[in-house]
């Protein structure tokens, strides 16, 4: 925290706030912290961030987050490190950033750096009483040949032992991730950084990442751009991928990759900024690059080739009786009622949107189903205010839903209320009479 001559405080947190942050500051934070509470937030910082002298300020700040109930996740690069051993040792590396080739003297330099880096945040972590861990929770594999050069010893994330982070994450510790992953065999793998980050936000339904890197943020056409969508972050990187400064690529295409795995929002700022990062959290005007997701740019409408991965999403809930049972021709005859919510170009949770021909003012929304895997990510909830949009587009008023075991979802998350079969129109209230199955009846009124 600033001490107001721009030094760190080596004090606790608690007291880092209180000396200097002004009564209308305190404010403009308190506002954000009930928001925050209990949400993971990936840290992900260069190897050149931890080098430099803010880095000390940078890990009060992680502190304070902590001390209001934010979850972090340490994530850090060791390019900076990297090459300064590869010139101190004159050991030449085939790559810095763990995208290009890995030969075995590169992996050896890697892991004594990474080494080197993670023992610092742990040591500052330790300097500002938090407990924290360096884990084994990344598997990769390697990335083998592509274009023909064999990549030797870069690895891709298999899998990110989530359940071991979440408990670390439970039991107050903060989790200290390397780019080193290791192999089937236990082996270890460099793996790009801004890539793990992104992996890790997935795995562990991050609300954020903050990149701290050593530019002030996305540099598009020569300037910092503030905000900027994903759709045309991606739109740049697919069409015209030279508007982008070179040092702002990867954290652009990772930025990409993490909000369309289902990360609302990601960060990229200057992490030699004093004060930046709890800036960036607490302000409404931030100090780097927000990248942000459109709500529903993952859900879109089926098509006939989703038919049988409809299917066989909802066959479970079907076995619960939490969903009618459909064949995949009645899916394939009705797929125009379908929308889905797809991550990675795999669908993970499907809705229905009908209306009723004889009253077109009423529009039934069914067949709800979210994965397991993706639960209480608010994607449920998504999918009906989804739903409810489109009905309302079309002309309905009014907006029903039946449901056997989820109609508290329907009341207590969605803004239905509870009504009488009497509000089907005439045609459904024969087909709820004949199923037997009882469902309750909640509406919706559009406004
Ligand atoms: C019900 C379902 C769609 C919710 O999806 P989701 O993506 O986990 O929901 P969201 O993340 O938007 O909302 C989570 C909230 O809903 C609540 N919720 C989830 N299922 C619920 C249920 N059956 N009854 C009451 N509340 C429920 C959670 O407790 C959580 O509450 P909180 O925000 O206060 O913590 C999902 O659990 C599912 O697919 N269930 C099986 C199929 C089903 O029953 N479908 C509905 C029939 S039409």
């Amino acid at each position: 925290m600033s001490t107001g001559n721009g030094q760190a405080t080596p004090t606790s947190s608690a007291s880092a706030i209180a000396t200097t942050i002004k009564p209308t500051d305190l404010r403009g934070i308190l506002k954000y912290v009930p928001r925050f509470q209990g949400q993971i937030f990936i840290i992900a910082i260069d190897g050149s961030i931890i080098a430099d002298e803010n880095f000390g300020n940078l890990l009060v700040d992680i502190a304070v987050l902590r001390s209001l109930g934010i979850k972090v996740v340490l994530v850090h690069g060791i390019g900076h490190q990297l090459v300064e051993l590869s010139l101190a040792r004159k050991i030449p590396i085939t790559n810095s950033d763990g995208t290009g080739t890995t030969d075995a003297a590169t992996l050896d330099l890697a892991i004594r750096a990474s080494s080197r880096v993670s023992h610092a945040l742990v040591e500052g972590l330790t300097q500002n009483a938090l407990k924290c861990a360096t884990t084994n929770a990344v598997r990769a594999l390697p990335v083998g040949i592509i274009k023909g050069v064999d990549q030797q010893f870069t690895g891709k994330v298999e899998r990110i032992d989530k359940d071991f982070l979440s408990e670390l994450i439970d039991r107050q510790v903060v989790p200290v991730v390397s780019p080193i992953g290791f192999g089937p065999d236990g082996r270890s793998l460099r793996v790009n950084s801004d890539l793990l980050a992104a992996e890790l936000a997935e795995a562990l339904h991050a609300t954020k990442i903050i990149y701290l890197t050593e530019a002030a943020g996305l540099e598009i056409d020569g300037a910092v751009r503030r905000e900027i969508s994903i759709e045309a972050l991606r739109e740049i990187l697919q069409n015209k991928p030279e508007r982008l400064a070179d040092q702002s690529r990867s954290k652009a295409e990772h930025a990409v990759k993490a909000i369309e795995t289902g990360t609302p929002r990601v960060h990229i700022l200057d992490g030699r900024i004093f004060d930046g990062l709890l800036n960036e959290i607490f302000s409404s005007e931030g100090v780097g690059s927000l990248v942000y997701g459109n709500d529903y740019q993952q859900i879109r409408k089926a098509r006939k080739s989703d038919v049988r991965l409809i299917y066989n999403l909802t066959r479970n809930a079907v076995r619960r009786e939490e969903l009618i049972h459909r064949t995949q021709q009645a899916i394939e005859k009705n797929i125009d009622q379908f929308f889905v919510f797809e991550i990675d170009e795999n669908i993970i949770a499907c809705v229905t949107l009908y209306f009723y021909p004889d009253k077109p003012q009423v529009a039934e929304v069914g067949s709800l189903y979210v994965m397991p895997f993706y639960a209480n990510r608010g994607i449920g909830k998504k999918m009906v205010d989804y739903a409810c949009m489109v009905a309302k587009e079309r002309g309905a008023t009014t907006v029903i839903a039946l449901s056997t075991q989820s109609f508290g979802f329907f009341s207590n998350v969605c803004g239905f209320e509870e009504t009488t079969k009497d509000a089907l129109p005439e045609a459904r209230l024969k087909l709820y009479e004949d199923s037997g199955r009882n469902a309750k009846v909640l509406v919706k009124q559009l406004a």
